[in-house]
């Protein structure tokens, strides 16, 4: 055991640093109501700026959120370029590294057993829910069977000093631990992270097999292992250098009605029940600051969970497709709903194997669009621009009703849905003219791009 953390931050801290240097933090210093206000500021700045409130009414910690709210800020989070977070994220679900245990960790520089939740500045976010929503909590929870840990996105709703609803599927995996847990008659040990490090964070939305710990792929993502710590009520080990740890147990045989309450797609859902979650404890750092992550339709709520979903898809597909090249989960889907598969060369019926792939993958996965290797699957532009010039709708659209919809699904109906394929491919022979692009030669491009940096060296063309 290390006495001290040692190696690089693994904190938000330092990528807060480096948007404020970039002029894209905004510092709020006026009082800010956590009822509503705080998070119509989140809305109205949610994919141009990063905030940080330093006083929120009732609390004396501040607030900051909106980080990761594009691919350029998880590029910054992972320190790498935009067209590499893919690969990355891949090779760390290939070549996870194990966390390592110190002591003396930041998070556990302030303790508190009374008043844990409602000490916290968490925001009632929108008109209809019916409560304030710890909103960035990261759940870490170890497998009541093999040991094996897991970490994930949950929303807790709090409902006093030292007691919440939890909201989470009944397949994601801390619910069948959960499960398992309440089958031993025990309820299950957890802790929610709040204001890890930004890769952490994506690590934690990876879509992993029961078992595969996601804090493994954080070590690969942040290149050395992940400086845990064990909580001071329980063995669970959590990320030493975020900023506070909720210490508590989810109990799976009681149900909460939780009513109303906002999804990615930016409208509500009624879920019927959550389940009960109680704490003995929070710790922090001394100057701890709360995170918030917008809920809805709101940019970092998008891509945090985009952008490792499309990693997985990848992973996916690159099994049975060898030809595949990036694979994008757009905004337009609210970065759940809407997955694209770039196909160098595609090859007859690869289109459609792609598309099986992915619904059968994720459950979530709705409408899937097909792009050559010149299109950029982000793009939502040049998407919708091969759509209406490479595709025939009568051939190249599939519709297949009646399969099972995640209960997030807007359209869902008694559990079904039905789901679309369109194949934006180039077809050989399609047009007489063929598919070249409209545009000067590229000696002409090179030609102007050297004037252009003779006027302008400042400038990237
Ligand atoms: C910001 C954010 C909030 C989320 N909130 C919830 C939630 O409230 N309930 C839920 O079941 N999943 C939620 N998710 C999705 C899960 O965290 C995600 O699907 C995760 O990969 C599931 O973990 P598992 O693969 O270990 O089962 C959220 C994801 C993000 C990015």
């Amino acid at each position: 055991m290390a006495d001290q953390p040692a190696g690089s931050d693994q904190s938000c801290r330092t990528i807060l640093r480096q948007l404020d240097a970039m002029g894209e933090l905004l510092i709020v210093e006026e009082e800010v109501d956590p009822v509503y206000d705080l998070s119509a500021l989140f809305s109205l700045t949610h994919d141009r700026l990063a905030v940080q409130a330093n006083h929120i009414t009732g609390s004396n910690f501040p607030v900051f959120g909106n980080i990761l709210s594009d691919l350029d800020r998880v590029a910054m989070a992972l320190n790498v370029p935009s067209a590499a977070i893919q690969s990355t994220l891949l090779e760390s679900v290939k070549r996870p590294v194990p966390p390592v245990v110190v002591s003396n960790a930041p998070v556990q520089q302030q303790s508190f057993s009374e008043d844990v939740l409602t000490r916290l500045p968490v925001p009632t976010f929108f008109s209809k829910e019916t409560g304030p929503y710890i909103s960035a909590g990261m759940m870490i929870a170890f497998d009541p069977e093999t040991g094996l840990g897991n970490a994930s996105y949950a929303r807790l709703k709090v409902l006093g000093a030292s007691e919440a609803l939890i909201g989470i599927a009944p397949n994601h995996h801390l619910a069948i631990m959960a499960r398992k847990a309440a089958a031993l008659g025990k309820p299950l040990p957890f802790a929610v992270v709040i204001g890890a490090h930004p890769a952490i964070q994506l690590a934690a939305c990876l879509y992993l097999g029961l078992g595969d710990d996601e804090m493994h792929c954080a070590g690969a993502l942040l290149g050395e292992p992940v400086r845990v710590t064990k909580c001071q009520s329980s063995d669970i080990m959590v990320p030493a250098d975020a900023e506070f740890v909720l210490e508590g147990f989810i109990h799976p045989d009681t149900p909460i009605v939780e009513g109303l309450v906002s999804e990615y797609h930016g409208m509500y859902e009624d879920y019927g029940t959550g389940v009960r979650a109680t704490f003995e404890r929070v710790t922090c750092r001394s100057d701890a600051m709360f995170q918030i992550i917008e809920p809805g339709y709101h940019a970092e709520h998008i891509y945090l969970g985009a952008v490792p979903i499309a990693a997985s898809l990848k992973a996916q597909l690159s099994r049975a497709i060898l030809n595949v090249g990036e694979v994008a989960v757009t905004a337009s889907g609210s970065g759940r709903n809407n997955v694209v598969v770039q196909i160098h060369k595609p090859r007859p019926g690869q289109a459609r194997r792609a598309m099986v792939i992915c619904w059968g993958a994720v459950s979530i996965i709705k409408n899937i669009t097909i792009v050559d290797g010149d299109v950029d699957p982000w793009d939502i532009a040049a998407v919708e621009l091969a759509k209406s010039t490479r595709m025939r709708a009568e051939r190249d659209i599939l519709i297949i009703t009646d399969l099972p919809a995640d209960r997030s699904e807007p359209q869902e109906d008694g559990g079904m849905v039905a789901k679309v394929g369109y194949d934006a491919t180039c077809r050989p022979g399609d047009r007489k003219e063929g598919f070249d692009k409209a545009l000067p030669p590229p000696e002409s491009y090179d030609r102007m791009r050297a004037l252009l940096a003779r006027i302008d060296p400042a400038a990237v063309f």
